[in-house]
């Protein structure tokens, strides 16, 4: 990272050295991170950002505020031009992070890298293997580590009432709506195009898995598959968009008109003219968007279930289980001294229950807020994830950085090789799959 003070807003002092932030990419996940960002301006100064929708940029030039902003059309231009910032933010969708990432990391800059790493194996193991010889940081967001949940958790089971780690069970339920919006119309619907909802999505139950185990995992194995958003389930008559008339419309939880009432909230993550639009300009978007398509009628190759075993060097067994159908994680963690469970889910809202049923048939109970962020801003792990940026970054050795790209590459590889047991029904080991892929490479 450059040392020395930088530069900073006018009549305004900074007495630690502020880093300054850029990014390729400008969506919701950017835009989400630099807002934060720049509600910290002691510790940060947003620069420049890249993208080919002019309007987004703009908004980052907003809530910056910085009269310097630098705004550019595209990675291209913006890796062009001289380093112009300690950290870039990619924030591009999963099949372009690899080449952004690679091409910034080459021309100097350290990396806030919006999870998956990439969309295979071979890419991950490589951006890694290049931030480690060109020396570089990546931090990756992975921001459950960031959540007061988690880390409340590990504090727990770092003082030893738990006991041993015997088994872990963890489950993700990404919720109905969720899944349709995301992985039946949205971005991550077409696995072959992005990448398998086991990394696209799970790569952060695998981290947390992994980081509370803390020992490597050594075999997996996965089923799973698309079962309920498939054309076979689709109500008699539905048409191929809910806006053409619909007969089963007013009872169907997945009509895309809900996106004016009910589900409104995620429109502003794919419509930017979403504020404000009257109910008839949603309407006629979603006539000819993707989030108007009816669920049972898309090209989605995504599973809405899929479970995962997980066999640790450190002989603890764990479970996976990720399911369209309700919304919120939970944890159950036997130890040889106590069973510890939580739930985080949307119900309860930032207030995170944990239990503790100790051996003595004594009970601890805890409920864990999150004093800024709820359940939509990831449990608290968006601003915990921020917050956490400047001092990751300043931290005097980058191998005590909690997700480091060289920690979350444990993860990644885990769920590739889960999507693999998937798909051939094997049990997979994961020194011979880490083997394979690192050959790929020579
Ligand atoms: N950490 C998390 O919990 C979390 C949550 C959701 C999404 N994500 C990940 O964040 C990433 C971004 O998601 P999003 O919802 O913000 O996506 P998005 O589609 O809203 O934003 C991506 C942006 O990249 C821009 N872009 C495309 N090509 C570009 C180029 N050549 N140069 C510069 N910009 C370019 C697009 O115009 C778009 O504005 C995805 O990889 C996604 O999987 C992470």
């Amino acid at each position: 990272m450059t040392k020395g003070r930088q530069s900073s807003a006018p009549g305004r002092k900074h007495n630690v050295k502020r880093l300054r932030l850029a990014a390729i990419g400008c969506g919701g996940r950017t835009y989400t991170y630099l807002s934060l960002a720049a509600q910290e301006p002691d510790h940060y100064e947003i620069v420049a950002a890249a993208d080919p929708q002019p309007g987004r940029v703009e908004r980052i030039r907003t809530l910056s505020g910085n009269p310097s902003f630098r705004a550019f059309r595209n990675d291209a231009e913006i890796l062009a031009v001289d380093r112009l910032a300690d950290i870039m933010v990619i924030g591009t969708q999963d099949s372009f992070h690899f080449e952004p990432c690679q091409r910034a990391l080459e021309k100097g800059y350290d990396i806030l890298l919006e999870k998956p790493i990439a969309t295979s194996p071979e890419e991950v193991l490589a951006l890694a293997r290049l931030a480690d010889r060109l020396g570089r940081r990546v931090l990756v967001c992975h921001i459950l580590r960031y959540t007061p949940f988690y880390r409340k958790i590990k504090e727990i089971l770092d003082s030893g009432i738990v006991g041993d780690i015997i088994t872990l069970n963890a489950i993700e339920s990404l919720g109905p709506w969720h899944q349709a919006h995301s992985y039946v119309r949205g971005h991550w619907a077409v696995t072959e195009k992005t990448s398998p909802m086991i990394v696209a999505k799970s790569c952060h139950d695998l981290d947390i898995c992994s980081w509370l185990i803390g020992s490597p995992c050594k075999s997996v194995s996965s089923f799973g598959g698309l079962t309920h958003f498939t054309p076979q389930n689709a109500p008699l008559g539905a048409p191929a968009r809910c806006t053409d008339g619909c007969p089963v419309g007013h009872t169907c939880n997945f009509n895309a008109l809900l996106y004016a009432t009910r589900e409104r909230a995620w429109l502003s993550s794919v419509y930017d003219e979403e504020a404000g639009a009257p109910l008839e300009q949603i309407r006629a978007w979603l006539r000819t968007s993707p989030w108007g398509r009816c669920v049972y009628r898309c090209d989605n190759t995504a599973v809405d279930h899929q479970v995962a075993c997980m066999r640790f060097a450190n002989e603890v067994t764990a479970t996976f289980t990720m399911t369209a159908f309700d919304a919120g994680r939970c944890i159950e963690i036997y130890g040889t001294r106590g069973f510890l469970t939580g739930r985080n889910e949307r119900q309860t809202e930032g207030a995170d229950i944990l239990f503790i049923q100790h051996h003595t048939y004594n009970r601890t109970r805890w409920n864990v807020t999150s004093p800024v962020g709820g359940y939509a801003g990831h449990g608290g792990g968006d601003p915990g994830l921020i917050h956490a940026l400047y001092e990751e970054m300043n931290k005097p050795d980058a191998a005590d950085m909690a997700s480091s790209i060289q920690r979350s590459v444990e993860s990644h590889l885990m769920g590739f090789a889960m999507e693999a047991s998937r798909l051939t029904g094997k049990t997979v080991d994961m020194a011979d799959y880490v083997g394979r892929v690192s050959n790929e490479l020579k």
